[in-house]
């Protein structure tokens, strides 16, 4: 008698699924993306791939789903280094509504190097005049081969439908780029890029988010809120919970959340917020998460501790002390896990979602 014996489950390495091996990979993907791209001597970020990018003017990026929560993160780092950037979805994206020329970066922010919306955006930024750039995880895909530049996240294959390691590798190459792009980082800065694959794996070897996923298995609908740099991690977190659970899930910025969205939350509502460090947006949020508490909706902080947003939580889901930027690599990793575990107690095929495809080759 034969064992029968599965190439996929094989490739799965032990885990169940691809997707939560790719989740449990991003400690690799992140050193991969970083390798010989930080000048310990200088102080520097070096992208060699880039080194003949000369570029002073506004930068837009275009990109679809994850890939879109991404550039919007990449944008924020940009705008807050004082450089005019904007995020555009790729699909509603318009050279002749949007200012586009020759002075203009147009960064295409897309996994596959496929996406025929990313590069519908990218070719007519090119008849536009504008220079491009292809941020991917695809050595010769379209997107690097057409684009005048390409910058590789170097993530390793992604099989899962679901991107999870690949929006991480995203995460961290858009703050290189946007290193090169305006002042450089700091030590401090680079410290803080450098311990970020470290404190991923710190944020894996936690286990409430599975505790988290099994009480609100059966919630009417799951809401995630954030600010800033923790404003596209919610959104990503409702994407993720929506794509592999077929469950209602939605994010929002904290603010917006009086402005409607709030009319929704009930005591069959677990809220996500992302709360890192005890600042100004920190305290703002908070103020949205008491909105939430106030309602009887059950509240889980993504928290690295820091404010006291812990005493409104039923639930933490814990992430190491770091930076905005590094808590956002973090916090995402925390809200994977918990839509991983929704969708494993259903019994989803977490791999293959019923109508998604990894990779979406019409507009
Ligand atoms: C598809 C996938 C998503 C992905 C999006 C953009 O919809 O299911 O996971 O985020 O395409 O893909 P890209 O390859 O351009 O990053």
């Amino acid at each position: 008698e034969t064992v029968a014996w599965d190439p996929e489950d094989a490739e799965k390495s032990g885990y169940d699924h691809y997707m939560l091996k790719e989740i449990h990979e991003q400690p690799k993907a992140l050193r991969q993306c970083l390798r010989g791209r930080i000048d310990d001597l200088d102080g520097t970020v070096d992208l060699e791939d880039l080194a003949d990018l000369d570029h002073e003017g506004p930068i837009q990026f275009v990109a679809c789903g994850t890939s879109y929560h991404a550039a919007l993160f990449g944008a924020e780092r940009l705008q807050r280094a004082g450089v005019r950037a904007q995020a555009f979805l790729a699909s509603e994206y318009a050279s002749d509504r949007v200012p586009v020329d020759d002075e203009t970066l147009v960064v295409g922010v897309t996994q596959s190097g496929e996406t025929a919306d990313t590069l519908r955006a990218l070719r007519e930024a090119a008849r536009a005049g504008a220079t491009t750039l292809a941020v991917t995880n695809t050595v010769a895909s379209s997107a690097a081969r057409e684009c005048d530049h390409a910058l590789y996240i170097r993530a390793g294959p992604e099989i899962g439908v679901a991107a999870t390691k690949t929006f991480a590798s995203q995460q961290l190459a858009l703050a290189l780029l946007a290193f090169t792009l305006s002042d450089g980082p700091t030590r401090e800065e680079l410290e803080a890029l450098r311990d970020i694959p470290g404190q991923v794996r710190t944020v894996l070897e936690t286990t409430e988010a599975r505790a988290v996923a099994e009480e609100y298995v059966d919630a009417d609908a799951y809401f995630f809120i954030g600010r800033g740099y923790h404003y596209p991690v919610a959104l990503e977190g409702a994407l993720k919970m929506k794509e592999i659970t077929y469950r209602h899930a939605e994010g929002f910025a904290a603010g917006e959340l009086k402005h409607g969205p709030l009319a929704l939350v009930t005591e069959d509502t677990p809220v996500f917020a992302v709360v890192t460090g005890d600042d100004e947006t920190a305290r703002k949020t908070i103020g949205n998460v008491k909105e939430v508490e106030a309602r009887d909706a059950p509240v889980v902080a993504i928290t690295d501790g820091e404010s006291d947003v812990t005493r409104y939580a039923d639930h933490v889901l814990e992430i190491p002390a770091v930076s905005d930027l590094g808590g956002s690599v973090l916090a995402n990793v925390q809200l994977q896990l918990v839509a991983y575990w929704v969708a494993n107690l259903l019994g989803r095929s977490i791999d293959k979602p019923r109508n998604l495809a990894k990779s979406v080759t019409v507009e």
